[in-house]
């Protein structure tokens, strides 16, 4: 029996309860004085992991259609695009507000020093515009195919996001090509489904 969309009606509910869940922990902890010795890095590493974990878990879901035919994740996809969003602001938040105490000098100074923060602020700010067109009045009044193209941007941001985390990493990159590695899986369904679409429709047109 094929699925109904509307009896995943909880699922957005379940995605920003649960989803936000670990900012409430961290807020906590941050708290009682139970972040470690710096509570301002360690939270704001915290953030910039949870950001780009959701952020796959959203890229996550048409693969997941295309290899198993499921539709009821498609429900998931803005909540999760969202909530990655949040947990960007709030990455880029701790950094701006709380590391660098809104100082532009020293947010500079640390651009030249760190280059991977530059790459971090690029996937940020192409992010801001697919957060802005995710109602479904900014969907009608874009039009399904230029909405459906702004939102490729996301790839992009996944990629320099990814890169982001690449670079940061100092001694051990063990985490953060584990990360690559699945947003390659991820990509490479996507592209082998649409090369498979597109010889699909040559074949029925011939
Ligand atoms: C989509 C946007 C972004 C994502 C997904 C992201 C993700 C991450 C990740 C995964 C880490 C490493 C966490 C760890 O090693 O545990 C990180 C570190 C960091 N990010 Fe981002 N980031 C983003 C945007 C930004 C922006 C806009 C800035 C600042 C302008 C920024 C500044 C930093 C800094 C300073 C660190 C390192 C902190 C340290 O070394 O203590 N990030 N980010």
């Amino acid at each position: 029996m094929s699925e109904r969309r509307d009896d995943k009606a909880w699922l957005p509910w379940a995605i920003w309860l649960g989803g936000l869940m670990p900012a409430a922990m961290l807020a906590l902890r941050g708290f009682t004085g139970d972040l470690g010795a710096n509570p301002v890095a360690e939270a704001l590493n915290a953030c910039g992991e949870l950001a780009i974990k959701v952020l796959l878990l959203c890229l996550a879901c048409t693969p997941l259609r295309i290899v198993f035919g499921w539709t009821w994740q498609m429900r998931a996809r803005k909540h999760l695009g969202l909530l990655a969003f949040t947990y960007a602001s709030l990455h880029f938040g701790i950094y701006v507000g709380l590391d660098k105490v809104g100082a532009l000098s020293s947010i500079l100074a640390d651009i030249v020093e760190r280059p991977f923060i530059i790459v971090g602020l690029t996937a940020f700010l192409l992010l801001v515009p697919l957060a802005v067109t995710s109602t479904k009045s900014a969907i009608k009044k874009l039009g399904g195919k230029r909405w459906n193209r702004l939102h490729q941007l996301v790839y992009v941001v996944a990629v320099l996001a990814m890169v982001h985390f690449v670079m940061r990493a100092k001694k051990d990159t063990t985490e953060a090509y584990a990360h690559g590695a699945v947003l390659a899986l991820l990509l490479g369904v996507r592209v082998v489904d649409r090369v498979r679409r597109r010889s699909r429709a040559r074949t029925v047109t011939a």
